[in-house]
């Protein structure tokens, strides 16, 4: 199939994505019949190009690295903003991956509803507007006729959501519960060997783990956002996001961290989603002193761990990358490319 990319945010995930499209056009096109032009970028600070022919992505990635905005690039149209981009290039894939506000949702909520009214498909890896609306939004893509995936809302390209989705479809998922935040878990894991928490989250932010205000990572609503995203789509609930009880690491002192290691456990920061047994969904997130035997307590640094409980195949474990330029850039891969099969066979 052949996709006409649009780009609404040309920042570090969008730039991840452009390095893998680049490096591997040729390869997906021969194995994944996937062909694509990227003909429109629109970045509120960069700036926005639109060329229905296609503009080139080497050069544009080549002008955000030297310069940190696409001002010169000079071929095309210059200028239109987010929804112009949206509603009036060639696009039939919109990628959103701009700035977004996580308890708003905006302005990747109106981006994606204006997308799909249009009759373009969506990718997107903003957690706000799926743990938001996410229902409304499958139902308008449904309307329309096309397709939204959200891959790296939860655990960035590591596959927990389509492992749950597709893979597991059928197991009896009963349970997930896992670490979905690499910045804490950073803290945590330097707290352990000796660093305070000050310095830890100021690394976090430095290596580019922690959100632009890092009170949703270490307060827990980055991990809250993502459970009740896995929970709502994977696990059929219906939770609002502010409604499960949130925990997040702040309180847990450097004693506490020692403490728990002697008497063989590790403080982690725990989300959790659980079917009781009249068919509702509990979901949480909290830190816990977790057992060093337990296959979490081992997960250091930034990555991330789901495990699954399920009645069929026990319990499954996905560990892997949960944030990054390149594991996020390769969530929206992913996606593009289940559409792209998708769409292939109509
Ligand atoms: N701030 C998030 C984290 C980034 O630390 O996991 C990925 O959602």
């Amino acid at each position: 199939m052949e996709f006409n990319i649009a780009f609404i945010g040309f920042g570090v995930v969008g730039q991840g994505l452009a390095e893998i499209l680049i490096e591997q056009e040729e390869f997906l096109k021969k194995n994944y019949d996937f062909h694509f032009k990227v003909v429109a970028v629109s970045d509120t600070m960069k700036g926005s190009w639109y060329k229905r022919t296609g503009l080139d992505l080497k050069k544009l990635l080549a002008l955000v690295k030297e310069n940190g905005n696409l001002k010169g690039y000079g071929e095309g149209i210059e200028g239109w903003d987010s929804l112009k981009t949206i509603e009036e290039t060639n696009a039939n894939l919109i990628l959103e991956v701009a700035w977004t506000d996580l308890k708003t949702g905006e302005p990747a909520i109106t981006h994606v509803k204006t997308a799909l009214k249009n009759k373009k498909h969506v990718v997107l890896t903003n957690k706000g507007p799926i743990a938001l609306a996410v229902r409304e939004l499958l139902d308008l893509a449904k309307k329309n006729g096309v397709e939204m995936r959200y891959e790296g809302t939860v655990l960035s390209g590591t596959p927990a959501l389509n492992l749950g989705l597709n893979n597991l479809a059928g197991a009896g998922i009963t349970k997930a519960m896992g670490i979905v935040n690499g910045t804490t878990n950073y803290i945590l894991t330097e707290m352990e060997k000796g660093m305070s928490y000050e310095d830890a989250l100021k690394q976090a932010q430095e290596l580019g783990y922690a959100e632009a205000d890092p009170t949703a990572d270490v307060e827990g609503f980055d991990a809250l956002g993502k459970i009740v995203i896995l929970a709502n789509t994977v696990m059929g609930a219906n939770l609002s996001k502010d409604e499960p009880p949130c925990e997040g690491i702040t309180k847990i002192t450097a004693e506490d961290i020692v403490k728990a290691k002697e008497e063989g456990f590790r403080w982690k920061l725990i989300a959790g989603a659980e079917i009781k047994k009249d068919g509702s969904i509990d979901a949480y997130v909290r830190p816990e002193k977790i057992p060093l035997t337990h296959p979490l307590a081992n997960i250091m640094g930034p990555t991330n761990a789901l495990t699954y409980s399920t009645k069929y195949v026990s319990d499954v474990t996905i560990v892997g990358p949960g944030a990054g330029k390149l594991p996020t850039g390769f969530a929206l891969l992913t996606d593009i490319l289940d559409i792209n099969r998708l769409v292939s066979k109509r």
